[in-house]
């Protein structure tokens, strides 16, 4: 499918599929969205070392970011970042995040981060993991292994098969007791799918342009922990 890549109204830098008209990230601005959905209303729920999956590793904004707060915070992650259809080095050399977050300095980190191995365990540093898998998301089977999803997918409009029950249990079966899911969506279609898995379900504001998001919870009674 034919790409371009844009620039958001907050300066920074995404990819478009013209025959669809969707983007990698908001048109108003791929780092607030990331910042507001993904770190602001996920990651900073956790202060332990965590474990983190993210669906649609795309151009690594979300991976990028949330290395960053793990250096900012002390706080060691690992980061699973499943992706059936990588971005190609030359567009990723156009993506402007290292300069738009100040964080010149990291470039190289984001470059690694690209430049790793497909299908290992990566440490980027003594802080943060990575592993991206060349995979369908429909193929992910883990089980209770993950603290935090980024359920980054294209919106509904265009991949309703990924808002689905089936994609849905398999975020919910790989969830730890008590995990937590976020995306940018906000449609009633989409909450029901979660709720019908077992998730308990909380709209939160959007980011800049986004009036709704959901927050997402696998919360296990006590006595079914027993
Ligand atoms: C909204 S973009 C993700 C943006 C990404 N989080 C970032 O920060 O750049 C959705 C991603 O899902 C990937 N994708 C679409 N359908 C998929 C599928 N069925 N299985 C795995 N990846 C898929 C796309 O290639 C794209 O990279």
């Amino acid at each position: 499918m034919k790409r371009e890549i844009i620039k958001t109204l907050d300066g920074s830098t995404t990819i478009r599929l013209p025959e669809w008209d969707e983007c990698y990230h908001s048109k108003h601005g791929a780092i607030q969205e990331a910042k507001h959905v993904f770190i602001k209303n996920g990651l900073s729920l956790f202060e332990n070392p965590i474990s983190i999956l993210e669906i649609g590793f795309g151009t690594g904004l979300n991976a990028f970011i949330t290395y960053l707060e793990a250096i900012r915070k002390n706080q060691r992650i690992d980061y699973v970042g499943v992706e059936a259809y990588p971005v190609d080095a030359d567009e990723i050399l156009e993506m402007n995040y290292a300069d738009e977050l100040e964080a010149l300095e990291f470039e190289n980190i984001f470059e690694k981060m690209h430049k790793s191995e497909w299908n290992e365990k990566i440490e980027i540093c003594d802080l943060f993991s990575l592993t991206k898998r060349k995979q369908f998301f429909h193929e992910i089977n883990d089980f209770e292994i993950y603290d935090l999803i980024y359920f980054d997918a294209f919106g509904y409009r265009v991949q309703p098969e990924l808002w689905s029950t089936e994609i849905f249990q398999k975020m919910y079966n790989s969830l730890k007791p008590n995990g937590v899911l976020v995306t940018y969506a906000a449609r009633g279609v989409v909450k029901r799918s979660m709720m019908e898995v077992g998730f308990t379900v909380e709209k939160l504001t959007g980011p800049p342009g986004k009036r709704e998001m959901f927050r997402a919870f696998k919360t296990v009674q006590m006595n079914n922990l027993e």
